[in-house]
């Protein structure tokens, strides 16, 4: 065979497997693989915040699912655990804010008050709630007042555990798609503190879904520093070190963000981390010019995705607001293709669909 007719000849398998993997999509979840239009998972990355957030309550496989058919390359677990130490998706572990918990009088004697990372909070915990328990709960809309068409989806969506929220990313990896996640560790220090690290589990667990090197779809995130800097003695997974504007890690292992993103604070971030998840007012505050963060990340070797895109105009900048209504849509693509120019290596947003559509015209042109 000549070298162009053995590559037809992988080029028709390779089609005839790409229709198969792509039939046996259609079968098992009734929907069309996104069609890939992009190289899969190549920068810039979209990454779908606690799922299509904008348009269903966040967390929840109904949301992970929307933005997966939307294209988002990665999909978002925050990651807390349960008394019997099974990761579930939520933001935090106080569930009053994302479910109906406190409609359910059997649990009415859990509110208690705990203090978390050095505040006080009030409601039901996660870690006081085996799996079966939680399961018996629904989400609801975090936001109802900027967000009122997502409370439509009140009471219809439990709360996933990381298990089905990798069997959802692996089930629409076919067709040449690859649908990564990207969970984030959330209080990791406080949940040591009570018995329940998270750590070896994390790591336990997506090695036995196959993830263990840094070319597989997941990338492991926290505002913390020690325990990712532990994770990183235990697996090859790329991960990311999340930081903010103000105040500096729970845990206390940096004295600050703001330390952290000078060029010496950059290059001890390196020596554990992939890259640098910053909030997006450290690349460039409202309208303010931009900061020097995305070329001193590089500099030091590291990869930015910045959060959060969200187009309700009270997250936009004045300039890029439509009315006064703070939850009318403003110009949410204007502001990711801002980011993009200044160099950014993906994005967390809350509109998945957007996100695709923006950074899919960037790449195509
Ligand atoms: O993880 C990136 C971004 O999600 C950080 O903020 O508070 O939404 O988890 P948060
Ligand atoms: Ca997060």
């Amino acid at each position: 065979m000549t070298h162009s007719s053995t590559a037809k000849a992988a080029q028709t398998v390779a089609a005839l497997w790409l229709a198969l993997a792509s039939s046996a999509a259609i079968a098992q979840t009734g929907a069309m693989p996104h069609p890939v239009t992009v190289q899969p998972l190549s920068p810039p990355i979209v990454i779908a915040h606690r799922g299509a957030s904008g348009l269903r309550p966040e967390h929840t496989i109904a949301s992970y699912t929307l933005a997966i058919e939307q294209g988002a390359d990665f999909i978002e677990p925050d990651l807390v655990l349960t008394k019997d130490d099974v990761f579930v998706a939520r933001h935090e572990n106080d569930i009053i804010g994302t479910t109906d918990v406190a409609k359910h009088p059997e649990f009415a004697a859990r509110k208690t008050t705990k203090l978390i990372d050095g505040e006080s909070h009030t409601g039901w915990f996660t870690e006081d709630f085996t799996l079966a328990e939680l399961k018996t709960l629904r989400a609801v809309e975090r936001l109802p007042k900027l967000r009122p068409d997502n409370t439509k989806y009140d009471g219809q969506f439990e709360v996933p555990t990381l298990a089905e929220v990798i069997a959802l990313a692996k089930q629409h990896s076919v067709g040449g798609r690859v649908v990564g996640i990207y969970p984030e560790t959330k209080h990791p220090s406080y949940f040591a503190s009570i018995g329940h690290p998270m750590e070896a589990r994390l790591v336990a667990q997506l090695k036995a879904a196959g993830w263990d090197k840094p070319s597989d779809p997941v990338f492991i995130q926290s505002f913390e520093v020690d325990n990712l800097k532990r994770i990183h003695a235990m697996t090859g997974l790329r991960l990311i070190q999340l930081m903010d504007a103000n105040g500096g890690p729970a845990d206390h292992a940096a004295p600050s963000y703001a330390a952290m993103v000078t060029p010496e604070g950059l290059k001890a971030v390196a020596k554990y981390a992939y890259g640098i998840g910053p909030g997006l007012a450290m690349i460039e505050n409202g309208d303010a010019p931009p900061t020097t963060l995305v070329a001193d990340a590089h500099t030091a070797g590291l990869r930015l995705h910045p959060w959060t895109f969200r187009a309700e105009n009270i997250f936009l900048p004045p300039s890029l607001q439509n009315g006064t209504d703070p939850a009318a849509h403003g110009r949410i693509e204007d502001a990711m293709r801002r980011y993009l120019a200044l160099g950014i290596d993906g994005f967390f947003t809350d509109f998945p669909g957007i996100g695709v559509k923006v950074r899919n015209a960037l790449k195509e042109k």
